[in-house]
């Protein structure tokens, strides 16, 4: 068999993601390309704009939304294991895979958690879209001063390698490699 038939039957045995796996991959992508952009808007604020306390609670909002839908995900992986990858992939690249995903769930969890630290901490109150308020914890500049570390000073960077790795390595396997990883992530074609 050649290497053609071969890269064929590669594509053709894709196992994807279950339906439920993909959509909360591709809602918690979108909710992280708009917090993000929120985080950017909100710090730049003057501090009088009448906005301000708005983008904050859209940004905090949206950052616990994310995580509810992670440990959804979690769970949901826990029950239906992701599939296994393309066999042709080399043993360091699916390491480097794993570790990535993992770095991903990593910040897809402490953001919001050191976002809800730093803010509740610090004296701030923690709205849910102006629904509910989550319980404030006692003033500890401490701990608000480490969250903040962690979410800004660290966890933001970790986000943005992570983020530009991880669709930068899809694209690889989309342009380069052509071994069908990004159809694990989309609902299967009929052919
Ligand atoms: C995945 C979720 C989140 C991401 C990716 C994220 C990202 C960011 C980023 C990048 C900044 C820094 C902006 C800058 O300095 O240029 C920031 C700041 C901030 N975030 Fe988040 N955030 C998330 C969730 C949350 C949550 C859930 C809360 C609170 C409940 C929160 C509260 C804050 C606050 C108060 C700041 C301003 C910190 C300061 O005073 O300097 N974030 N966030
Ligand atoms: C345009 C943006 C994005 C593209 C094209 C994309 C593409 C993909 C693809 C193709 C996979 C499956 C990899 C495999 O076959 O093993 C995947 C998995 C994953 N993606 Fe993304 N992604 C994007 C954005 C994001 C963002 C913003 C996050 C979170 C910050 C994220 C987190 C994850 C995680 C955690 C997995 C592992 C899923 C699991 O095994 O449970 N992705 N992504």
């Amino acid at each position: 068999m050649n290497s053609t038939t071969n890269d064929r039957l590669d594509v053709m045995t894709i196992r994807c993601y279950t339906l439920t796996a993909q959509a909360l991959h591709w809602i918690v992508a979108g909710l992280m390309f708009t917090v993000l952009p929120l985080a950017w808007v909100m710090v730049n604020m003057p501090h009088t704009a009448p906005d301000r306390e708005w983008i904050y609670t859209l940004h905090k909002s949206v950052g616990l939304t994310i995580l509810a839908l992670v440990a959804v995900r979690l769970g949901w992986r826990a029950l239906h294991p992701a599939p296994p990858l393309p066999g042709r992939m080399a043993r360091w690249e699916k390491a480097l895979a794993f570790a990535s995903h993992w770095l991903l769930y990593l910040i897809l969890v402490g953001m919001p958690v050191s976002g809800y630290l730093l803010s509740a901490t610090g004296g701030k109150s923690v709205p849910y879209f102006g629904l509910i308020t989550l319980p404030s914890l006692p003033n500890n500049p401490a701990v608000s001063d480490a969250a903040r570390w962690v979410h800004v000073a660290i966890g933001q960077w970790l986000v943005y390698v992570l983020i530009l790795l991880h669709v930068g390595a899809t694209a690889w396997h989309v342009a380069v490699r052509r071994d069908g990883v990004l159809d694990r992530m989309l609902p299967e074609q009929k052919a």
